[in-house]
């Protein structure tokens, strides 16, 4: 099977500096593939080069070294560009057409005439959570709002891969609910989307594989489960009313306690400790239960580790 997206050695340098223009190297030598019908999110602090990655496959930026592939055809190629939708970090519109409007204008763009462009229209708006505002004119939307027009954008040619920068930027917690529920509606479909984001909790409800970016260097890549080493790093039990007694005997069994509010103690145990023989004794001593939770790596350690394990950037550079 095809690679639904592919790089090979893709490198950006930018000129920086007036007099003494030097190149800086904003991505370094990407090579990864995307299998069709993935949800592929490529994630990294800002400044990675996340943009410039999704700049250089939708060729608006050339590269100084290295190819991409789209749909098995070299990125640029026209009978591809049909086919894909593109979301931008920061998608700037016509400020005095309204959501509608300006999104027959890009089904027309598209070559669609008739009944059809009203037809995708409304489809795609609903899709992307737009109500009765959709007839208002875009310069009095939120950023929330216009975020939601660029997302009807990118799907208006229903195409067969998407790339969206940041999708969830702007939106509320109901927005980002909508977005993760739209993309998965599209991985249904067998879409293949690619993602780029810094925010990692959508990485990890959305993607069945990702890369992680730091400094313009693919630092690591793979399945989340894999990337991710899911043992055990300990227990987080938090209980109430505790007596003198019952907390000198979780202050030996515990790493930490921690007072939080009402009376209640939260308790850090160690991976060994048996949380439930625990409370089984202490639960002789009136301690109640309030809720226990295995402590394990998420992406966010992860991130935190490899990042910062990245060398430090060459002072001098953007
Ligand atoms: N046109 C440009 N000229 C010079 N430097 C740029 C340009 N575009 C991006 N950069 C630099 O390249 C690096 C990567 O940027 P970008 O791809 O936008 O990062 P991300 O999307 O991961 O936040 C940054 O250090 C940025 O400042
Ligand atoms: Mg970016």
């Amino acid at each position: 099977m095809t690679a639904a997206i592919e790089t090979e050695n893709l490198t950006k340098d930018f000129p920086v500096g007036f007099w003494r223009p030097r190149p800086y190297r904003a991505l370094d030598n990407l090579t990864l593939q995307v299998e069709a019908g993935e949800v592929f999110g490529l994630l990294g602090p800002n400044g990675a080069g996340k943009s410039t990655t999704l700049k250089l496959l939708m060729q608006l930026l050339y590269p100084t070294r290295g190819t991409a592939r789209i749909l098995g055809r070299p990125v640029g190629d026209v009978s591809v560009r049909q086919r894909l939708g593109f979301l931008a970090e920061n998608p700037y519109y016509y400020d005095y057409l309204t959501a509608e409007e300006l999104l027959s204008y890009f089904a027309k763009l598209f070559g669609y005439r008739g009944d059809d462009v009203p037809t995708r229209v409304t489809r795609v708006l609903d899709e992307a959570g737009l109500g009765a505002e959709r007839r208002m004119r875009l310069r009095q939307f939120s950023k929330g709002m216009l975020q939601r027009v660029a997302l009807a954008q990118a799907l208006i040619n229903d195409p067969e891969v998407v790339f969206l920068d940041e999708p969830m930027s702007g939106l509320d917690p109901l927005g980002r609910k909508q977005v993760r529920d739209l993309i998965l509606r599209l991985r249904a479909r067998g879409c293949t989307v690619f993602f780029c984001s810094h925010i990692l909790s959508d990485a990890e409800a959305l993607c069945s594989r990702v890369a992680i970016m730091a400094q313009g260097k693919m630092v690591a890549s793979g399945k989340l489960v894999e990337i991710l080493a899911f043992e055990l790093k300990g227990w987080e039990l938090v209980v109430a009313n505790v007596t003198g007694e019952a907390r000198a005997e979780l202050d030996k069994r515990a790493r930490q306690v921690t007072p939080l509010a009402d009376g209640r103690f939260m308790v850090d145990l160690p991976p060994t400790a048996d949380p439930a023989r625990l409370m089984h004794e202490l639960s002789g001593r009136g301690i109640e239960l309030v809720s226990l939770n295995p402590v394990r790596d998420t992406l966010e350690d992860y991130f935190v580790q490899t990042v910062a394990a990245a060398a430090p950037r060459q002072t001098g550079g953007v």
